[in-house]
């Protein structure tokens, strides 16, 4: 028996599409190549975004046919966009052929939904309450590769007014310090070579757990563990990035200097608007900091544009920013609105000028990231190879500690170990480079 499971989103998703595998491994199903090879469709799907969204209404629309020519096939669609007020009811009365609805607070059901496969009748089991973790004690079938993702902590407290996160996955939620030792000495002693910490707001970790825990705390743990391995964490929120955690970075072996911190906007007006509790002053001077400590570092952002009552000027600012900070790469999104969150219902901006605005910022921070990927010429730099590259056959390719992507000749069994190497190309965001030595 078989499964092949679909996933859109975040890394977050990621993680928890290893967590569904684990559960289906157990009972004795192993992974597909297709949808056609699968006995169990999962849909793990996302709705942070209106393009997320579609896509999974597409793809499980297109599944149709398939179910229809083989009845005993099991259809599931999970995660957030179940979770979202009617959504498991709206999914269900959409695709009548799906057999299994699942929220995110109730995954660890799915085994026991997917063996009673003989009830040909849906199962919808949402929960209006988002705030039951995944089982924390779920197998895991990783499936990263080198990098083995760890989840700090679930849900958020922010209600930034554009976003449904917080509607879908509750409030705050960390785990424990001891907990998430145990976990990162697992994957080591497994052999993993990179682990990064998820959480929708890693720097208010253990807040909610009120004994002292904190985020730098965490970090300066983990980072004394033994062995070479890389640490990583996403996502902080820059109301919270604070400088004793920009110091245990710094002081580290091994917690990378590439640092994801999502601005959304370079105006005041609309980052107040956006209940992001930040000023555009505030996230340069963290900005400032960071790169005092760690002038290495590579800064990425999550921009945002076409918010409700974004102007023009607003947009130039916007554009300031990204000039000012100059990040080593961003994730741009057009706004879209989330229904049930209060952006939603201000007055939208037009398509076209959304259309402008996404166009010329993503042209502005090409051009950066293309300047940054020059200054990487000649100069060399350990990575961890990570996998091949399928696009340029006989190379393998992997990330400088600032999170660059650089492409090698190199044969797969460098896959998991550090090596150094020499950059000599740069293409845009890609970099090129050739072995100078092995390390470990
Ligand atoms: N529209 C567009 N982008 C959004 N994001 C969150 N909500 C929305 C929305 N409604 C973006 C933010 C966030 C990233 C994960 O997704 O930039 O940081
Ligand atoms: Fe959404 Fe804001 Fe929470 Fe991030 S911090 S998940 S953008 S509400």
């Amino acid at each position: 028996m078989k499964y092949f499971i679909t996933t859109y989103g975040c890394q977050m998703n990621v993680h928890e599409s290893e967590k569904i595998a684990g559960m289906l491994v157990d009972i004795g199903y192993e992974s597909a190549s297709s949808v056609e090879d699968a006995d169990v469709i999962v849909f793990n799907t996302c709705c942070i975004r209106d393009t997320a969204e579609k896509r999974a209404y597409g793809n499980i629309g297109a599944l149709k046919s398939l179910k229809r020519a083989n009845p005993d096939k099991i259809i599931a669609v999970v995660g957030c966009m179940t979770q979202q007020k009617g959504g498991a009811e709206a999914l269900s009365l959409k695709f009548p052929f799906v057999d299994i609805i699942l929220g995110t607070n109730s995954l660890d059901k799915l085994p026991i939904l997917v063996q009673d496969k003989r009830s040909r009748r849906a199962s919808i089991a949402v929960s209006e309450d988002p705030t039951v973790d995944l089982g924390l004690e779920l197998p895991i079938y990783r499936t990263s590769g080198t990098n083995a993702w760890i989840n700090i902590m679930y849900g958020c407290n922010n209600f930034c007014t554009y976003c449904i996160v917080p509607y879908v996955r509750g409030r705050e939620r960390s785990r424990s310090i001891s907990d998430v030792i145990r976990d990162v000495k697992q994957v080591l002693s497994e052999g993993y070579k990179e682990i990064t910490l998820l959480g929708q707001n890693v720097d208010s970790y253990g807040n909610d757990l009120k004994d002292g825990t904190s985020f730098a705390a965490l970090l300066k743990e983990i980072s004394s563990l033994p062995g070479k391995f890389r640490l990583r964490f996403m996502t902080s929120h820059p109301k919270d990035f604070s400088r004793e955690v920009v110091d245990v970075i710094a002081a580290s072996r091994n917690i990378c200097h590439n640092i994801h911190l999502p601005i959304q906007s370079g105006s005041n007006e609309i980052l107040r608007r956006m209940n992001r509790k930040y000023t555009v002053e505030q996230y340069l001077e963290i900005v400032d900091y960071i790169k005092e400590k760690m002038p290495d570092v590579g800064i990425t952002s999550d921009i945002m544009i076409g918010f409700p009552g974004e102007t023009e000027e607003d947009f130039l600012s916007t554009c300031d920013l990204v000039r000012k900070v100059r990040f080593s790469n961003a994730f741009t999104f057009v706004y879209s609105p989330r229904k049930g969150t209060p952006a939603a219902n201000m007055e939208q901006i037009p398509a076209d000028i959304k259309k402008s605005r996404i166009t010329r910022l993503v042209n502005l921070q090409n051009d950066i990231t293309k300047e940054l990927s020059d200054e990487y010429l000649g100069k060399v730099y350990e990575i961890l190879v990570e996998d091949v590259n399928p696009k340029y056959p006989g190379t393998v390719c992997g990330r400088t500690d600032s999170g660059r992507l650089v492409t090698i000749k190199g044969e797969t069994s460098l896959i998991g170990s550090f090596i150094d190497v020499k950059i000599t190309k740069s293409r845009s965001a890609s970099l090129f480079g050739e072995i100078l030595s092995k390390g470990e």
